[in-house]
């Protein structure tokens, strides 16, 4: 289920690690106020069942994944692990781990594929020719990454206002500076189209009360 939502882009910088100085971290937050609300969302099965979680995320990623011509991601228990183990260790707010590896964060799902979707419709605002990371568009970047071969994912419930908690690590990391060109893709559809033709970024209308949702 879409909704409509509205972006709000803050950024602060994270550290550099010696380690990653050409890493450029992910550290875009995104304010998205949704319009409809789910009853039961604590049950919701594509959080609540492992099995449907991780086909989500597989299906939901390798989709996006497909259609920049990288390759699919297998599911990775390590990576999971480390993304739930992160998620319990901490408090329902949005902060990365300092992990070594692409992370991608979500508070205020009410399932997964909506989720990975508004990482991946950040694709309507990223300059594929320019290739550069932006707070805006470090999710999509990072999930068609083409060198990225593993994903997995944690999720935590925070509460009616929250809602889900969803933390996805990529290994080996994306996002890596001066490589942006050749590895996020354009789709060849979308090359195609006239640059005034492609889609725009949604900017809904907030109808009604709205679930505050911060990516990071
Ligand atoms: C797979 O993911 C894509 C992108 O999120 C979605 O459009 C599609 O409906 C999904 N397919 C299934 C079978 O869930
Ligand atoms: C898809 O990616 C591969 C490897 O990066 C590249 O060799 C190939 O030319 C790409 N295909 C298209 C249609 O761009
Ligand atoms: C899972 O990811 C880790 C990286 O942390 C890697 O070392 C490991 O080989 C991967 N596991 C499998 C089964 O590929």
């Amino acid at each position: 289920m879409r909704s409509k939502f509205l972006l709000l882009g803050l950024t602060g910088l994270a550290s550099a690690n010696p380690n990653h100085l050409k890493h450029n971290p992910t550290t875009t937050i995104t304010v998205i106020e949704t319009p409809t609300a789910t009853p039961t969302p604590s049950s919701e099965p594509q959080f609540v069942s492992d099995t449907l979680f991780r086909d989500t995320i597989l299906n939901s990623t390798n989709s996006y994944r497909q259609e920049h011509n990288a390759t699919a991601v297998r599911y990775n228990t390590s990576l999971a692990e480390f993304a739930t183990n992160y998620l319990f260790s901490t408090a329902c707010e949005m902060k990365h781990s300092g992990g070594p590896y692409g992370e991608n964060l979500a508070i205020g799902c009410s399932e997964v594929q909506g989720c990975v979707e508004l990482w991946g419709d950040e694709r309507n605002m990223y300059n594929f020719r320019k290739g550069d990371f932006s707070k805006e568009t470090g999710h999509f970047t990072q999930l068609v990454w083409k060198d990225t071969t593993d994903v997995g994912c944690g999720r935590k419930w925070c509460g009616e206002d929250k809602r889900w908690y969803l933390a996805c690590e990529y290994w080996p990391r994306g996002n890596v500076l001066g490589e942006f060109v050749s590895m996020v893709q354009e789709t060849v559809s979308m090359a195609a189209l006239p640059r005034d033709s492609r889609p725009a970024v949604t900017m809904g209308a907030v109808i009604g009360l709205g679930v505050v949702m911060l990516l990071v």
